[in-house]
Formats: C-alpha cells, sequence, structure tokens
C-alpha cells in the first residue's frame, strides 16, 4: 500500500490562490513571481507546500518525464494528462499549460480549440504558446474568447531548429529589436504575462521598462518580475549537463540513485523489511491456519 492522495501532507495554508490580478499587484509592489514546473500530483504537492505563485505544466515535460530528446514531440493529450494531475494538487499557484508544438499554429481556431481543452478539460488557469510574428494573432485570438494567454519569447524550444539549436537569443542588435516588437505585440494582444529565456540581462533590462505586464525570466537576468526554472533542474533530478541558466538546489538524482541502493542493499541481506514493516495475525488463528495446512503437500525445493 503506497501514500493515497489524501495521505500525502497538503500544505495547510491560508494563502490566497493566485489570480491574473494578483499577478500585475505582485509586479506593481515589486514583489518577485517565483513560478516552477510541475508535471504530475507530487510535484504539484511539494510547490504548492512550497508556496510558489505560479506552476507551468511544460513541454519540457517531453524531455524531463517521457525522455524525449526535444519539446516538439509532445501531445496535447499528453500535456492534458499531466496538467489534470498537477492541478489535483495545487490550490493556491496560478496554473498554466503549454500549448504543445502543433497544437496551435495553423489557425486562430485551431488555438483557441486547443487552448479550451486545456481549461476545460485539465482546469489550467492560462496557456503558454511560443513566439511573435504570427503567434501574437493566436494569442489575439485566445485571449478573446476569455483565456489568458502567456507569451514566451527569446529561446522558443519548439522552434529550436530554425534559431539554430538550443542557444541564447537576442545577442545582435536586430534580433534584440525584433524581440522588443515582439514583447510588445503580446502585451498588446493582451497576454497577461511573459516568459523570456535565454536572453542577455543586457537587453532585458532595456525591456523591462517598455513593458506593463508581469515578466517571468529563466535565463533573462535579475530584472524581470519573476524566475522560472524547470523541476528537474532546479532539483537535480536527471544526471548530465544542464543549460547556463540553471541553479541546482538539490541533487535528487544523486540522492534517488542512494536510496535505490540502500533499498536493494536491504532486500537482499534480509534487512528490510523489518519487524515494523510486517502484519500480525492473532496466535489462536496462526495455529488453526497452521493446522489446516496438513492437507497441502509441500513444493520440491
Ligand atoms: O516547457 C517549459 O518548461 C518552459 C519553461 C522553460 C519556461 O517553457
Amino acid at each position: 500500500m503506497s501514500a493515497s492522495p489524501a495521505t500525502i501532507d497538503r500544505a495547510a495554508t491560508d494563502r490566497k490562490p493566485i489570480t491574473v490580478t494578483a499577478l500585475h499587484e505582485h509586479k506593481q509592489l515589486g514583489q518577485k513571481l517565483v513560478m516552477v514546473t510541475a508535471y504530475d500530483y507530487p510535484s504539484a504537492c511539494v510547490a504548492e507546500a512550497a508556496g510558489v505563485d505560479m506552476v507551468l505544466v511544460g513541454d519540457s515535460a517531453a524531455t524531463t518525464v517521457l525522455g524525449l530528446d526535444s519539446t516538439v514531440p509532445a501531445t496535447v493529450d499528453e500535456l492534458l494528462m499531466l496538467s489534470r494531475a498537477v492541478r489535483r494538487g495545487l490550490r493556491t499557484p496560478f496554473l498554466v499549460s503549454d500549448l504543445p508544438f502543433g497544437s496551435y499554429e495553423a489557425s486562430d481556431y485551431e488555438a483557441i480549440k486547443t487552448a479550451q481543452r486545456f481549461v476545460k478539460e485539465a482546469g489550467a488557469e492560462a496557456v503558454k504558446l511560443e513566439g511573435g510574428g504570427i503567434m501574437v494573432d493566436r494569442a489575439r485570438a485566445i485571449v478573446q474568447t476569455g483565456i489568458p494567454v502567456v507569451g514566451h519569447l527569446g529561446l522558443t524550444p519548439q522552434t529550436a531548429t530554425a534559431l539554430g539549436g538550443l542557444r541564447a537569443q537576442g545577442r545582435q542588435a536586430g534580433q534584440a529589436v525584433q524581440l522588443v516588437n515582439d514583447a510588445l505585440a503580446l502585451q498588446d494582444a493582451g497576454c497577461c504575462a511573459l516568459v523570456l529565456e535565454a536572453i542577455p540581462a543586457a537587453v532585458v533590462e532595456e525591456l523591462m521598462p517598455l513593458l506593463s505586464i508581469p515578466v517571468i525570466g529563466i535565463g533573462a537576468g535579475s530584472s524581470t518580475d519573476g524566475q522560472v526554472l524547470v523541476w528537474h533542474d532546479l532539483l537535480g533530478l536527471l544526471d548530465g549537463r544542464t543549460a547556463k541558466f540553471v541553479k541546482q538546489y538539490a541533487h535528487g538524482h544523486h540522492d534517488a540513485v542512494a536510496a535505490i541502493q540502500s533499498y536493494a542493499d536491504e532486500v537482499r541481506t534480509g534487512v528490510f523489511p523489518g519487524r515494523e514493516h510486517t502484519y500480525t495475525i492473532p496466535p489462536d488463528e496462526l495455529q488453526r491456519f497452521q493446522g489446516s495446512l496438513a492437507r497441502f503437500q509441500r513444493a520440491e525445493a
């Protein structure tokens, strides 16, 4: 019997659920917004207990959870399932779900229909989509149906091939100006917030005074209104290289391997399970049971 949802400790918190209005209030008050990605019920419970402001069910799930090479193959159904699990573990943070590659770009109609699924079927409070240009129209179309949209500029992993790989963006003046134009266009389209990924801090510092919506950075320096990190990166859950902008706050992979090795050692040496992990039977019941075993033949060893 493993821990059931009811036995997992939910933070007893009197914090109010974070709304779009609260995101703007945080910005106005200069209170930094804290966002993490999460992909399942236990991670959502941890995010809730830790008191983060925003949770993103990112399509980074494709690489962190599904073991794929990029975010491109992530599907709507996969992200819907993960978003539903995260929803069940959250009470306070603002829940954003990523629209996966190929689920919103083709038309405003497609974008609206996909966004509606995340709100209706998974309880997302907003959807996030990547890119400027034509994606500004998609963002506007979704916003006009009453669904909050978070834009995402800079390094946009869904179109990393076209960007020349997973690399910082806006390092040439022309590119930086394009970023400013796209950010302003997404704001004008009604986006409730913006994620800026892998952009030189100096470029972001120039952009920030031009924007009135909350901006969440990842590899975008410290001038943004908040920060987001990928769950597996910040907890060190995956072995291997991480991006320059990642800070690991735990060594989850190392600790998990050590824990499983201890378990394996204890199983192999008979230390686990101990008395405290086993059930008992009243002695008279055991005696009766043993008496009734006489008619069974013992198996050959
Ligand atoms: O998919 C994701 O995790 C993201 C964050 C990196 C912002 O888009």
